[in-house]
């Protein structure tokens, strides 16, 4: 075994080429004597939104449809989201909250209204989909629940009455309605926010007009003891700052105000261009690089955000929240562009297995994440076609990560990242994260970021190594509707001597391993 020093490469055409094949070493140390932060479940937060294929057909196919459901379910998807242990869900948006009157989505479904989703395709609305079927959703997953209040076209009225339908116990009109629309206990709001991106589709504002509106609206909203969500305050997207910059100057006068979190946006764009992003599948080597690099700007972003937030919050009361993330394509050829609708490769995972390293790293404030979105939409779980179903690779990358649910932070310093530099951008070659589990087994996840190149790593102290990895020889490698399979994780093991093991990471993968009670 040899190490070799890092390479500066100068472009992503050349970080592809073979130079460090086979070549490197690295060595993991894990300090478990060095607990951090709970990894809270809520990481691996779902997004579910009236957009496209998401709900309708993803979701929600009625209880007269010939797809086979539990009240009007799809019991696949229901099934495999289960399989997943969805710890959160957020809905109904996005950029549909600040359009949506929850009043048009309670009642008998054929009375309900019939609106136009304006920001998703035009298509219309028929509310099938609406807050009771949102929590029995929720409550068939064992899910908490995250409902997203309309800001850009609501009402403080509107808001407040809604959250007393869904929390409150008096005996009131409006908790009589909700009785009477067949739900006699309050609904569980676990968080609520107020407003999506109200910097853009939910209302162009500047971050001192929604502060003030913010002020205004949280004075108003209450829920019984006991039953009171966490309030989530929109932030800015990308490298802003100045959201959370002025929320917390001007909510901290007055502590009372409750705002629990700031929440923030960042998808990653291939190419960085809204006009054109990059294609979900058969994209260039280039593309496989930008990708991780643009993925990899979150944490500088994160970590400006939550200085800010250290400054005015010592104490940690306001957590810092990624409620919109993931990848984010041209919609695949033939789809209809307002549904958001892209495929979803290896690439996907690998990514997916970088954000959750990121937010491990600063699990004490990043105590909520929500990658968008849970089905057909964006960076999902799973895609359907009528009838048939496939799992994607951030499925099984999610799947991998369910020791990591609720397990404590533990360091991993590693001997050398074997960092590849892209202008004045820089990725590791590979990305660790470990945490002790619930059931006292640490666990690590490891990423090879490169295209060529398997990479041998060397565990210390472990008890053994038996887990999964996430594989393939080609780049785009993805699951369609006929050939489900092509992509789904493998078991690995690798033998212990004297506390010692060495692993040997596969180029473009994702492993996740037990290394046992340490
Ligand atoms: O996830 C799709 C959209 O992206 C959301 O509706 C919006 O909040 C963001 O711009």
């Amino acid at each position: 075994m040899f190490k070799i020093k890092p390479l500066l490469i100068c472009c992503f055409a050349m970080a592809t080429t073979s130079a460090i094949a086979n070549a490197a070493d690295v060595e993991i140390d894990i300090n478990v004597e060095k607990p951090g932060a709970v990894l809270n479940k809520n990481i691996y937060g779902q997004f579910m939104e009236h957009l496209g294929r998401g709900i309708y057909e993803g979701i929600w196919v009625g209880e007269d449809s010939t797809i086979p459901n539990e009240n009007g379910f799809r019991l696949d998807v229901l099934n495999a989201l289960r399989d997943l242990e969805v710890p959160l869900v957020r809905w109904p948006g996005g950029c549909f909250a600040d359009e949506y009157h929850w009043r048009d989505g309670i009642g008998p479904r054929d009375e309900r209204a019939r609106t136009v989703n304006s920001n998703w395709g035009g298509v219309i609305e028929d509310n099938a989909f609406g807050t009771h079927e949102f929590f029995e959703f929720a409550e068939l997953l064992g899910a908490e629940t995250y409902v997203n209040g309309n800001l850009g076209t609501g009402s403080p009225r509107e808001m407040v009455e809604w959250l007393h339908y869904m929390t409150s116990d008096a005996d009131t009109t409006i908790v009589r309605e909700r009785k009477k629309n067949g739900r006699d206990e309050p609904f569980k709001v676990d968080y609520f926010a107020v407003g999506n991106e109200s910097w853009g589709c939910g209302g162009n504002m500047t971050p001192d007009y929604y502060a003030e509106l913010y002020k205004q609206y949280s004075a108003f909203l209450k829920a019984p003891e006991g039953n009171q969500p966490k309030f989530i305050a929109s932030g800015g997207t990308d490298d802003q700052t100045e959201w959370t910059q002025v929320l917390t100057d001007k909510i901290k006068p007055s502590w009372s105000l409750r705002m629990d979190a700031v929440t923030h946006h960042y998808y990653t764009l291939p190419t960085g261009d809204w006009e054109t992003k990059g294609s979900s599948t058969g994209f260039p080597e280039e593309q496989w690089y930008s990708t991780m690099v643009r993925t990899l700007k979150i944490e500088d972003y994160i970590e400006k955000n939550v200085a800010i937030l250290e400054e005015v919050d010592p104490e940690n009361k306001i957590g810092f929240y990624v409620d919109e993330w993931g990848t984010w394509y041209d919609v695949d050829k033939g789809t209809n562009p307002g549904f958001l609708y892209q495929q979803n490769t290896l690439r996907d995972a690998i990514v997916a297995g970088l954000n959750i390293h990121v937010f491990n790293r600063h699990a004490e404030r990043v105590q909520m994440t929500v990658i968008a979105q849970m089905v057909n939409v964006l960076q999902a779980m799973i895609l359907t076609d009528k009838e048939k179903m496939v799992l994607t690779p951030t499925y099984y990358a999610f799947k991998m990560h369910i020791p990591f649910q609720d397990a404590t932070y533990l360091p991993v310093e590693l001997s050398d990242s074997l960092i590849y530099q892209y202008g004045e951008d820089s990725i590791p070659g590979i990305s660790a994260s470990a945490a002790k589990a619930q059931d006292g087994n640490t666990y690590i996840s490891i990423v090879n970021t490169q295209l060529e190149g398997n990479v041998e790593v060397t565990l210390d102290q472990v008890k053994q190594v038996k887990g999964q990895v996430l594989t393939s020889d080609k780049m785009d490698e993805h699951n369609t509707f006929d050939a489900p399979n092509n992509i789904q994780p493998s078991d690995y093991s690798a033998k212990v001597k004297n506390g010692k093991a060495v692993i040997s990471v596969p180029a473009k993968s994702l492993m996740v391993l037990n290394l046992g009670k340490l």
